[in-house]
């Protein structure tokens, strides 16, 4: 497996496989892989002839206040997971190779966007498609693979390519979760062993609001008041939104007629989780 820093690098070989007609897949991620992005890698392994894994922590997702500083990084361990899922590259830049200092495009978004993580990180999902947009450009993949867990960036990513004509199928991948049911996720790490406990409320909740529903419960309030209610129970966590969707439009609804998305971002103690389900 190669690993590779500079755009050019990586143009060149995926030039190479175009020209033998082979496929290529995309997985984005920011590093710190764990058995969700390996679920990601492993479905890109089945689905295409070439997988390339791109590992960079995107400085202009992240707001003044969160987390870019700490985010985990380990690329020696990435590359091994890559390596023995069977990725063919793994594409690890530099700040600098992706953004030049007087980098000034962005790609925009409203509408989908606006609600749920867009309400309170009010450009992320601005960084999210620009960087997405980069990668899209500089490996043009056949398929790109996300996870479910970051339900509202899927529904994004899907909104930019079919707004901006790009030639790529998005394919969304199911939520990975710990035994306990807790959403794998880099942030995990930075639990303490007593946060860890407390986090398992987020997935308890979502078990919940999902048994509601599979029981027939279609109004949204009743069942985001009984997950909000067993959240708050938990000393240690503190609750930033817990919200109902239309799945397609990330619009806010409040009845379950159509395909929903039930979705969360709780704070436990210092770190947001978020979690959800998908009712389609
Ligand atoms: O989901 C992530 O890890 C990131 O938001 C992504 C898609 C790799 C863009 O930086």
């Amino acid at each position: 497996m190669q690993i590779e820093k500079r755009v050019d690098d990586v143009k060149a070989q995926v030039k190479a496989w175009r020209n033998e007609g082979l496929s290529v897949g995309l997985v984005p991620t920011m590093g710190y892989l764990h058995e969700g992005h390996k679920s990601l890698i492993d479905r890109a392994v089945q689905e295409n002839d070439r997988v390339v894994v791109s590992i960079f922590v995107n400085p202009i997702q992240f707001g003044p206040t969160e987390d870019l500083a700490s985010y985990p990084r380990d690329l020696k361990a990435d590359a091994l997971l890559c390596e023995n899922a069977g990725a063919a590259l793994v594409f690890a830049p530099e700040d600098g190779e992706m953004y030049a200092p007087d980098f000034s495009t962005f790609v925009d978004m409203s509408g989908v966007s606006d609600e749920l993580c867009g309400k309170s990180r009010p450009i992320h999902f601005r960084g999210v498609c620009t960087v997405v947009n980069k990668l899209f450009n500089i490996v043009t993949p056949d398929r790109a693979y996300f996870g479910e867990k970051d339900a509202q960036q899927l529904a994004v990513i899907r909104r930019m390519v079919r707004d901006l004509n790009m030639n790529v199928t998005i394919v969304g991948c199911p939520i990975v979760r710990e035994s306990d049911g807790l959403a794998k996720s880099s942030r995990n790490t930075y639990l303490s062993p007593e946060e860890r406990k407390a986090a398992l409320v987020l997935s308890q909740a979502i078990f919940a609001g999902k048994a509601l529903v599979a029981a027939g419960e279609t109004d949204g309030d009743r069942i985001l008041d009984s997950m909000k209610a067993m959240i708050s129970a938990e000393p240690l966590a503190r609750i930033d939104y817990v919200e109902m969707v239309k799945w397609d439009t990330i619009e806010v609804h409040h009845k379950v007629d159509c395909p929903v998305l039930v979705a969360m971002a709780v704070f436990i103690g210092k770190t947001r989780l978020i979690d959800n389900f998908i009712w389609e």
